[in-house]
């Protein structure tokens, strides 16, 4: 277990407070009662099939009607929907453009140098119609993968739901990641085009997006990529390889402006996602059209209980899973209006959240707590000068919240009066799976409360047996649901064994386990307690011990690495590295600096260590394992607890202390 966990632990074990929804907000909600709630959740437990069913017929449209809710014959390779067409193109954008919604804004954005663009949802459609027809151009077929490499502008948006118009699923790499990060989920997706700008703006500095899709796609090394669009956003210079390379803004506007939206079957492809494991390279996490489209629609209408009025924001990238379910795909499918936003809270404007909200008069705040530990410390007297009155609800995502950061938001960003939704899920989930609903679900602060209709979350031992109220266990998912991963790309056996197999089958059934760790207390509420694998969470980044290693020693200069996570006030948690050189390799400050730039240059600055010790040899267990606990320990200079008994070379822990 990481140590942010159990500094959550900690605290979150002393925590008795209970806010319970106001009437005001009870009254005007979906779900108005824990009541309610209950009555939801049981009817989808007893037939949830049926519930499926017909929620998925409610709530999408259908271009050819489903047969089959569920066939979960082959575990765990679930099918949904099956025998049924859709698009989350459509669902996202035509079946609002014929109604009232046609010229209800769908899109806010927000540029770092404060440029702002507007789009209703008929605006939308037709520059997601023309970027569709554009792509057609270029070549990119249903069944295609399309790569986004993007800033935080309105075109990637756009692009996503391009590629999804016409069957092409995307696949986005965080603009954080480097060139070789780039590389490797080009080569490892097969993509056949990149979507990509001269570069971005963040925190005051333009950064080069481009010049790292060239690098990517140098020495021919991804001979799959014929094309590559490019969005001009920075206007630095960049090179232009002709036949290979396309302006956005020269391609696109001359597209016809409709595009039909491609009939889906319900299990293809929507997008590949890549994110981190515990072992190996990071995994492209497959989901697929109508069961994701169905999570992220109930789970975004459930959770922000979403009036038409609203005007929502989640501060998230859409490089990770909550760009794509809860900037882009949830709010647009519900017909909600959402902002996106390039840049960050900078030193030269702190305030630039709360600017944002008085400005576009932000109903619902969705943020991650490493934000709102940075602002408790730079103090109250930065939101306290922006007029926050128009936030009705608040949610947080990514990490355990500290109940102190919870009371927090509670008190100086919400004023009190909006309650806060604690959203517990994971990228292979698709969508939130524990969360308050606000309406309904008395909030403990750090707890992300009940799961919602139709998921039977559990804790459990290893044997995989319900453990009592308030002990510690696996958190475990015991039924599929349709937001669930399809499979990891290019391995299905990966995903077979590391989230289905890892705790033994209950009556026959695979139950699913993704690497975090619960206790429930007597309410029944899930209190998550983080990672207990080799990921570590820094400032809601989540990062695999693994490829940090793997990216060290791929360093001429060392021999070994080991990455460990240690408690950090702001970021959750810190990168700590413990190396050993080659032999005659001596430690100095530039081998420190030279070892970081290294691994960004591997992965991104977001994987960069905080701090390497450098020593002789690694802790190991006789059959040559490295004992992590041990560096976990000393990483935060505690106490070395448990049996050491099975160290190899009992000295080298001496020496490490030293
Ligand atoms: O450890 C959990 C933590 O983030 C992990 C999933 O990371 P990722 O796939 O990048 O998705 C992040 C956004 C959904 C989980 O395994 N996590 C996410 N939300 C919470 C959380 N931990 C505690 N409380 C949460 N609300």
């Amino acid at each position: 277990m990481s140590k942010e966990s159990s500094k959550t632990i900690e605290s979150v074990l002393h925590e008795k407070r209970v806010f319970r929804p106001s009437e005001q907000v009870s009254d005007n909600a979906r779900i108005s009662s824990l009541d309610d709630y209950q009555n939801i959740y049981d009817l989808a437990r007893k037939d949830p099939e049926k519930f499926w069913e017909e929620a998925a017929r409610r709530e999408l449209h259908w271009f050819k009607p489903f047969h089959q809710t569920l066939n979960w014959s082959n575990p765990p390779f679930a099918e949904w929907f099956s025998g049924g067409t859709t698009n989350i193109s459509y669902n996202c954008l035509d079946r609002h453009i014929t109604g009232p919604k046609a010229n209800k804004t769908a899109l806010i954005w927000e540029g770092e140098p404060g440029d702002v663009r507007q789009f209703t949802y008929k605006e939308l459609h037709t520059d997601v119609c023309r970027t569709a027809n554009a792509l057609r151009t270029l070549g990119i077929k249903k069944g295609d993968l399309v790569a986004l490499y993007m800033p935080m502008v309105p075109e990637a948006a756009i692009a996503m739901l391009a590629c999804a118009r016409i069957g092409a699923p995307h696949s986005v790499v965080f603009g954080g990641f480097s060139s070789d990060a780039l590389r490797d989920r080009l080569i490892d997706g097969e993509a056949k085009a990149v979507i990509t700008a001269d570069g971005g703006f963040r925190k005051d500095k333009a950064v080069p997006l481009k010049k790292a899709v060239d690098a990517a796609l140098s020495d021919g090394s991804c001979p799959t990529v014929k094309s590559v669009l490019v969005v001009q956003r920075t206007k630095e210079p960049i090179d232009m390889f002709s036949g290979r390379d396309h302006w956005w803004h020269e391609l696109v506007p001359s597209q016809d402006e409709y595009c039909p939206a491609q009939q889906m079957e319900s299990e293809e492809r929507l997008f590949v996602l890549y994110t981190s494991g515990s072992t190996g390279k990071p995994k492209g996490v497959v989901h697929t059209t109508a069961g994701y489209n169905l999570w992220a629609h109930l789970t975004f209408q459930w959770i922000f209980d979403i009036k038409d009025n609203d005007i929502y924001w989640c501060t998230a990238d859409v490089g990770w899973i909550t760009g794509h379910s809860y900037i882009v795909y949830g709010p647009l499918s519900n017909g909600a209006t959402t902002v996106m936003y390039e840049g960050a809270p900078r030193p030269s404007n702190p305030g630039a959240f709360w600017e944002l909200i008085e400005k576009h008069k932000i109903s619902i705040f969705y943020t991650a707590p490493t934000a709102i530990r940075a602002f408790m410390k730079t103090g109250r007297e930065i939101p306290d000068k922006y007029d926050l009155s128009s936030l009705r609800l608040l949610g947080t995502v990514g990490e355990p919240i500290n109940p102190e950061a919870w009371m927090w938001y509670r008190e100086v960003i919400g004023g009190s009066k909006c309650p806060i939704v604690d959203t517990w899920w994971q990228t292979e989930t698709g969508g939130v799976m524990i969360s308050p609903l606000p309406g309904a679900t008395p909030t403990k602060p750090g707890s992300a409360t009940l799961p919602l209709p139709g998921i039977e979350a559990d804790v459990v031992d290893s044997d995989g047996k319900s453990v009592e109220v308030e002990e510690g266990g696996y958190l475990v998912i015991k039924k599929p649901w349709p937001g669930m991963m399809r499979t990891i790309h290019g391995n299905p056996q990966r995903f077979k064994e590391s989230y289905w197999e890892y705790l033994p089958f209950i009556n026959g059934k695979p139950i699913y386990f993704a690497g975090d760790g619960a206790r429930r207390d007597s309410d029944g509420y899930f209190w998550v307690m983080g990672r207990v694998d080799d990921v570590i969470n820094v400032s809601g980044h989540r990062l695999g011990t693994m490829e940090i290693e793997s990216a060290l020693v791929s360093h001429p200069f060392v021999s070994e690495a080991a990455v460990v996570g240690r408690l950090d006030d702001l970021k959750g948690e810190s990168i700590v590295a413990f190396v050993t050189l080659e032999s005659g390799r001596d430690v100095n400050d530039q081998l420190f600096d030279e070892l970081r730039s290294h691994v960004s240059k591997e992965i991104g600055s977001i994987a960069r260590p905080d701090e390497i010790k450098f020593t002789d040899a690694l802790p190991k267990t006789r059959s040559g394992k490295i004992m992590r606990r041990i560096l976990r320990a000393l990483a935060s200079g505690e106490k070395i607890s448990g049996d050491t008994s099975t160290l190899e070379d009992r000295s080298v822990l001496d020496k490490l202390r030293k």
